[in-house]
């Protein structure tokens, strides 16, 4: 028998999941630089590292509440409050996840009935799509190529007549892949949008610390009794590898997305959580060196970009750059190929978020600026060889 009939049709007919199929792909060519990674190449802060040691010397190594200690939901619910001025009980509003990842599995198979449909913008980071297909929903897209990658609310209206059965839309802000924010005024006009359409609001905010020169907006502080926020310590703290995500929900919403979580995951690791609370209180402003160094950088590959005649939006947030690829290729994958095989400089081909990312590439500035400052070489390089090449075939 084929093994592959027993798996369900919706997880057969998934596709992979872009960016690390890309990435792997060109892993083996020899010297290519990678900007495809979206995780921070600094390492988690001593005093976090401390925090964990220490819980493992104490024996903190036991389960704990399946939602995560009340000290660290209310470390996480006091530092949202402090820096964004949203606000939560953490007896009954927060619970902690292995990583947003898990946080982004438990909403959706809290929320969705089989069929409905979810409002993804795009480009948007492709992990979501992935958990609506497994908890049964269906994506709307809704393509922002055409309006600078930012949803608006009459667009938002728009879609929310044609497609009644979406009553979901999820957003990220800052952006993961084009580094889009939105302000105060722009979120509480599609807050009243959503209010007018009984759209749910799931917030990904896993960036929010990662914002250059304005200070990070959440849609919960417009429309919290819907809204379902995402944060969490990967970007925020360079903590990836310890895998710490946290959900915050009015409680009418949590009791359901509290049940799954529980059944899914059970618990974050107690060490795991230890150092999150040393993460929210004691690092509470851990990202400021990192966010001047994420700038820095932002500028430099801005600027080589623009030298070579690379179409850019400027990132408010986050740490990746969206561009657009050259005239001369067909599509993404085409170009990201050719750089990939051609200059040893790996980046991921936009359609890997979408159909609103055909026709740009990512590239991730969390890398040493030195790899960076190669990298740009290499694409002024061939991009200079590119354009000799067309030359002469006109000619
Ligand atoms: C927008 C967005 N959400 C969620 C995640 C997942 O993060 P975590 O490491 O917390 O699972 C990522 C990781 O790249 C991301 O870019």
């Amino acid at each position: 028998m084929n093994q592959n009939s027993i798996i369900r049709d919706a997880i057969l007919s998934m596709p992979p999941e872009g960016i690390s199929t890309f990435s792997k792909q060109i892993e083996d060519i020899p010297g290519i630089i990678k900007l495809t990674v979206g995780e921070p190449d600094f390492d988690t802060p001593d005093h976090i590292k401390s925090a964990g040691i220490w819980a493992i010397q104490e024996n903190d190594t036991h389960y704990t509440d399946p939602l995560g200690t009340l000290a660290v939901r209310q470390a996480a619910a006091d530092f949202v409050a402090k820096k964004y001025g949203i606000f939560y009980d953490a007896k009954t509003e927060v619970v902690t996840t292995i990583g947003v990842s898990e946080a982004i599995l438990d909403v959706f198979l809290a929320l969705l009935e089989p069929g409905d449909e979810v409002f993804l913008p795009s480009p948007v980071f492709p992990v979501y799509q992935g958990a609506i297909s497994i908890a049964g929903g269906k994506v709307d897209y809704i393509n922002l190529a055409n309006d600078n990658f930012k949803l608006t609310p009459e667009r938002l209206r728009q879609e929310a007549q044609e497609n009644p059965r979406a009553k979901t839309i999820l957003l990220t802000t800052p952006s993961n892949p084009t580094g889009v924010s939105y302000e105060d005024d722009e979120l509480e006009a599609l807050a009243a949008v959503a209010r007018e359409f009984d759209l749910t609001v799931i917030s990904d905010e896993i960036y929010a610390e990662i914002t250059y020169d304005k200070v990070h907006s959440s849609i919960a502080k417009f429309i919290p009794e819907r809204t379902i926020v995402f944060n969490g310590l990967s970007k925020s703290h360079a903590m990836t590898g310890w895998r710490f995500g946290v959900i915050f929900a009015p409680e009418s919403l949590m009791e359901g997305i509290a049940k799954v979580h529980v059944f899914n995951s059970y618990d974050v690791s107690s060490i795991v959580q230890k150092a999150a609370i040393e993460a929210f209180t004691v690092g509470i402003n851990d990202i400021d060196p990192m966010k001047k160094i994420y700038k820095e950088r932002r500028d430099l590959v801005l600027a080589a970009l623009e030298k070579v005649g690379i179409e850019a939006v400027t990132p408010e947030g986050a740490f990746y750059i969206f561009a657009k690829i050259p005239a001369n290729y067909e599509s993404s994958l085409e170009f990201c190929t050719a750089l990939a095989e051609q200059a040893r400089v790996g980046v991921v081909p936009g359609d890997a978020f979408g159909p609103g990312g055909e026709g740009y590439f990512r590239i991730s500035y969390a890398t040493s600026t030195a790899n960076l400052e190669m990298a740009m070489d290499r694409l002024t390089d061939f991009l200079a060889a590119d354009d000799l090449a067309l030359k002469s075939q006109e000619a």
